[in-house]
């Protein structure tokens, strides 16, 4: 009795991603935490293909799991789509200025780092999805970091097996801002817009983490001088994206786009939402990708299926939660310490 009473304690956290070096930071700190018990990481196309997104996660479960200080249960990896729902897909200049060749950096170039893959499947993404929404039910969080496409799979498959689902927390999208792959479109929506249309219609519980939150959520890279092999690994995984971000902006910092909506997922007072209506651009026109967000005024309370749009960010308290996170690696600090 006392076992089952705890066990329906646990929340449990499935994250859907595209890594990706912001995904990689966002899972590194969401395994740092008691918080969720992760059933399945599930991967999809968007800064790298779906291959390689696949092979970068069990790379980086395996690589996180075995640098833990408290160790955690092994997190299966599982292949998702490949292409957009409307069959399209990004030309990836931009991202591989941004993620590295392959997604993560100059991390893995150090064959020392890739000791293990992680575990993988053959079951498709959107599968594992709706199989843990209905056996997980309430306790259930969703974390998306990528595009859509596997969510919105799983939901048209089968759309009674999300109704008990306790959160669905995506990163992407734009209220206020202007996008980051064009003046419309924030990169995860822009990648498919259909399938974004398609969540955040759902009537779900649905926190939109998009730009006007993580464009603030700025890391200054010095953080990562010094330190031990963790933080080494760590160093070459942003190496990239520092570089980028100090010949786009000039700054010596990178932006925490997925680890934010990790953080949110754990912890939701870091930011401020309303409840919106988010509409997607779904066109191949100009605005293809832009988040159509309802802000006038009083539509909040009215609104059918609202969307928790999060506008406002405590980011003395999410860089605190963040960094504290990452200080539960071995290597973090000098190894051996
Ligand atoms: C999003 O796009 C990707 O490049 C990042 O991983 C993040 O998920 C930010 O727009
Ligand atoms: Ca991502």
């Amino acid at each position: 009795m006392a076992e089952n009473q705890s066990e329906s304690l646990v929340r449990y956290a499935l994250v859907d991603c595209d890594p990706g070096v912001d995904d990689a930071l966002a899972l590194a700190i969401g395994f740092a935490s008691p918080f969720f018990r992760y059933d399945a990481v599930t991967t999809v196309h968007g800064n790298v293909s779906a291959r390689l997104a696949y092979r970068n996660a069990r790379r980086l479960v395996a690589f996180l799991r075995d640098h833990l200080e408290s160790p955690i249960p092994d997190v299966p990896v599982y292949p998702g789509a490949a292409l957009a729902l409307d069959g399209s897909r990004l030309n990836r200049s931009e991202s591989r200025m941004i993620h590295g060749p392959e997604g993560m950096g100059a991390m893995f170039d150090n064959k020392k780092r890739l000791r293990r893959l992680g575990r993988g499947s053959s079951k498709p993404a959107w599968e594992v999805i709706v199989e843990q929404a209905a056996r997980r039910g309430s306790a259930l969080t969703i974390i998306t970091l990528g595009p859509l496409t596997n969510l919105a799979l799983a939901l048209r498959r089968a759309p009674g097996a999300f109704s008990r689902v306790k959160r669905i927390v995506v990163m992407g999208g734009a209220a206020r801002m202007p996008g980051n792959v064009t003046p419309a479109a924030e990169f995860n929506i822009y990648c498919d817009p259909l399938a974004a249309k398609e969540v955040f219609s759902s009537g779900l519980p649905v926190t939109m983490v998009g730009l006007d939150v993580t464009r603030r959520a700025l890391w200054r890279v010095e953080e990562l001088e010094g330190g031990g092999s963790f933080r080494a690994a760590l160093r070459d995984l942003i190496r990239v994206y520092a570089r980028f971000s100090k010949k786009r902006r000039g700054a010596d910092d990178i932006t925490l786009h997925d680890p934010l909506a990790l953080a949110v997922a754990m912890k939701p007072d870091l930011v401020e939402t309303i409840p919106c209506r988010v509409d997607v651009d779904a066109s191949r026109g100009v605005a293809r990708g832009m988040t159509l967000v309802d802000l006038r005024e009083n539509r909040g309370a009215r609104v059918k299926n609202p969307v928790d749009v999060a506008l406002g960010l405590d980011l003395k308290g999410f860089l605190a939660f963040f960094i504290s996170h990452l200080r539960k690696y071995r290597g973090w600090d000098e190894d051996g310490k």
